[in-house]
């Protein structure tokens, strides 16, 4: 059994965190998982899990999130600095933050530690461990781009989430599938999720996604009215 950390910011796409963590979980591994606030809030707002009030998640919300495996997942609050993943001495085979808020990525970048997702992200650059990072965001600042060159010079693998549409994805969840399959490739583990190039089917003769016209309104909450200065995500 290899040990992996996962950090679960508050970037959007916890999708991708939810199938890395059940795809390792079935292969037999186990894994530190520390949700960020913010991570927490997103996480309810994607997922509709909620985590507890001292951070972690409940065993009932982690086997919701991490399926049958959730006995092999070690929850942390992130304000446990204390935690074995603070420390070189644990030997994680990689430190995954998935996915990875420009916040957090900033506060990697910088050494700032100032939470246990941070500091297990660094503790991984100190001892040359693999550190992988699927930030999300756009479009992207110069401080962004300079953060994330900044990271991968360092030696992190940074990886944005941004799934390719070549392997002709059925659906949302192959387009998740082909993402995950790449971070696990990146740290050389195992998995079925989607097939490499040579094993690709001709494309369907319906695509996956269809354009409508005239375009469909996205199903969810009426769109609140816009004040003149509202953030764009
Ligand atoms: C619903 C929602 C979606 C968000 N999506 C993103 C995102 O995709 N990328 C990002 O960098 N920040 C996003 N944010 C903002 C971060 O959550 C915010 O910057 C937060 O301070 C990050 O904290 P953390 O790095 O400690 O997790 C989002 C926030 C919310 C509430």
């Amino acid at each position: 059994m290899t040990r992996f950390f996962l950090g679960i910011t508050g970037a959007s796409g916890h999708v991708y965190a939810r199938t890395l963590l059940r795809t390792l979980l079935t292969a037999g591994h186990s894994v530190d998982l520390v949700l960020t606030a913010a991570g927490a809030q997103v996480l309810s707002h994607e997922l509709g899990i909620e985590v507890e009030a001292d951070g972690r998640l409940a065993p009932g919300a982690l086997e919701t999130l991490a399926g049958p495996g959730a006995a092999a997942v070690n929850s942390w609050a992130p304000d446990q600095v204390g935690a074995p993943a603070a420390s070189g001495t644990t030997q994680l085979a990689a430190v995954m933050l998935v996915p990875c808020s420009m916040g957090t990525l900033a506060r990697v970048a910088a050494g700032f530690s100032s939470n246990l997702v941070e500091r297990a992200a660094d503790v991984a650059l100190k001892e040359g461990r693999p550190l992988l990072l699927v930030p999300r965001e756009t479009p992207l600042s110069e401080i962004h781009l300079e953060n994330m060159l900044r990271l991968k010079r360092l030696g992190a693998t940074i990886m944005p989430a941004m799934p390719g549409w070549y392997q002709h994805p059925a659906g949302l969840q192959q387009l998740v599938n082909s993402l995950v399959g790449k971070m696990l490739d990146s740290l050389g583990v195992a998995h079925q999720l989607c097939a490499g190039w040579e094993e690709l089917s001709e494309p369907p003769s319906e695509a996956g996604c269809e354009p409508q016209w005239p375009p469909a309104k996205t199903a969810g909450k009426p769109a609140p009215e816009k004040s003149g200065g509202e953030r764009r995500r």
